[in-house]
């Protein structure tokens, strides 16, 4: 097992990937963890990541050095070797160049690291921060023109540190130097994979949770799905998952849930209809942060509720990857722009006095499917694409009424199934279509019509953070604005949209 700290760069997803694709068990932890914890988790090795401070501001993110007394391995990335180089009585200094971008690494000493790599090797830098002098006991291993401590090693402590990122694609033989740390440095063995992972999260949910009651916000969507699927086998009927319908699903979505994780999967669910409780509150809202937050509130109520009604509940269990606890691990207190508040069961825990129960947070959404595969997971709900949960409402621009959700349901319904049929479901992290709040002129027969405009929008995506266009066929895009058109009455007009994210967002709204 490899233990990550996180000093809140943007990276760190994927240090855990290039870990991950070695079948090398990793796990995140912020820089306050205590030393006590790190024994207790034995990692064979620890990875400090980068961050966008500089070590020698008063509020930079900082960890017990003790984690360099440990005997066990650790690299040092970016910041994370500054911390390392500064903790041990090392200099840290402003550089004289500010280096961002590819730079060409020149390998002095090969050691373990670099086995297999090549003399000359591109890497990618971006720090503004140099080391100006290293602690004993550290020499340098490679340098590019404007870094002369690119990597440092520290060969009887078993510290090495990286100036660049390894990480990153741009380091073109990074992957192979984060092998040779895992294998050679840190003596990991390749043998994790998902089948163990299902039996390890088993075990520690029972542990975790003894005879106590555990609910679940049950949303239909892979990650809620397969976190109940994982409690379910490790504590059967003491799970209890509720279903809050919103009225704000697609087609038959409702009705697909009951029969799948009902029936089929025999999962022990509440099924509330707040459909027009919802509604009800929508009633005339057109802003879209007014439309998410009236859904958020209401959804913790109603959740609430029901889940009062269940006895002896003392765990509240949510489907969190790792990508969100990577976003919500804040290092330097300093709150990022909110671009849409999202809709969880946020606040409830504290309210209620539960306790987390959070078996996906240290895998990422394909691990997750992959997981659910194994657990037995139908492969349509396996690889579904992500749903918002205020649902359709940020999908209709303006006010919600049943009529436009009823419109909307159709237009959808139509496009998936041309989607499905032509094979690019799988391919695009979303597809979904948008209700405007205009009508514009159209001819149908002989006669005037005056209709909505839909607009389909199709993104390909490896996390939702970027997102572009899916450049999807015009025979397509045809073939569903036709059907659209003719099908669904009451849309005249069906236009594509070819916005990437940044600066677009996904959703509308
Ligand atoms: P945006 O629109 O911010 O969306 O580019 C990024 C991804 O997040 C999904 N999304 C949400 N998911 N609750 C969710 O569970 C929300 O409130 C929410 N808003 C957006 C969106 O569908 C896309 O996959």
């Amino acid at each position: 097992m490899i233990l990550i700290i996180d000093f809140g760069s943007q990276f760190n997803q994927l240090i855990g990937r290039r870990v991950r694709e070695n079948h090398v068990y990793c796990q995140i932890e912020p820089p306050s963890v205590d030393i006590d914890t790190i024994k207790s988790l034995r990692p064979d090795g620890i990875i400090l990541s980068g961050g966008p401070s500089s070590i020698y501001e008063p509020n930079s993110p900082k960890m017990n050095p003790a984690v360099f007394d440990l005997g066990i391995p650790v690299l040092g990335i970016c910041y994370g070797m500054q911390f390392m180089v500064d903790s041990l009585g090392g200099i840290v200094k402003k550089a004289q160049k500010r280096e961002y971008g590819f730079a060409e690494l020149v390998i002095k000493e090969p050691g373990v690291l670099f086995k297999g790599i090549d003399q000359k090797t591109t890497t990618w830098m971006s720090h503004g921060d140099s080391i100006d002098a290293l602690p004993e006991g550290f020499t340098i291993t490679a340098s590019t023109e404007n870094t002369k401590v690119a990597a440092t090693v520290n060969k009887k402590r078993n510290l090495y540190g990286f100036q660049f990122h390894p990480e990153v694609e741009h380091t073109v033989q990074g992957r192979l130097m984060i092998r040779n740390f895992l294998l050679d440095v840190c003596g990991c063995e390749t043998s994790w994979n998902m089948k163990s992972f299902a039996e390890e999260a088993i075990a520690q949910i029972r542990e975790q949770v003894g005879d106590n009651h555990v609910i679940l916000g049950l949303s239909g969507g892979v990650d809620s799905s397969v976190a109940a699927l994982l409690i379910h086998k490790a504590v059967g009927n003491q799970l209890t998952c509720i279903f809050v319908d919103n009225g704000l699903l697609r087609m038959d979505e409702a009705v697909k849930l009951k029969t799948v994780f009902g029936r089929h999967l025999d999962l022990n669910i509440r099924f509330v209809d707040a459909a027009q409780l919802f509604l009800k509150a929508l009633d005339g809202v057109s802003d879209p942060e007014e439309k998410r937050k009236i859904i958020g509130r209401l959804f913790i109520d109603v959740f609430e509720a029901e889940a009062l009604k269940i006895k002896n509940v003392k765990f509240l269990a949510q489907g969190t990857l790792y990508p969100d606890v990577i976003e919500s691990v804040s290092v330097f207190g300093g709150p990022s722009a909110v671009i849409k508040s999202h809709h969880n069961v946020g606040g409830l825990p504290e309210k209620m006095n539960l306790k987390l129960v959070e078996p996906l947070k240290f895998l990422f959404k394909d691990e997750v499917r992959e997981l659910g595969e194994e657990l037995g997971l139908q492969k349509d709900l396996v690889w579904r694409q992500p749903f918002p949960g205020p649902g359709l409402s940020i999908r209709i621009i303006g006010e919600v009424t049943e009529e436009r959700l009823a419109l909307l349901r159709k237009v959808d319904a139509v496009l998936l199934e041309e989607i499905r049929k032509s094979g690019y479901y799988k391919k695009l992290w979303q597809s979904f279509a948008v209700l405007l709040p205009l009508k514009s002129v159209g001819i149908m027969g002989d006669q005037r019509t005056y209709e909505n405009i839909a607009a389909i929008r199709a993104v390909t995506s490896r996390d939702a953070m970027t997102a572009d266009w899916a450049r999807l066929p015009y025979e397509l895009l045809g073939t569903i604005s036709n059907r659209i058109i003719n099908e669904v009455r009451g849309v005249n007009r069906v236009v594509y949209d070819i916005s990437s994210k940044p600066p677009s967002t996904i959703e509308w709204e």
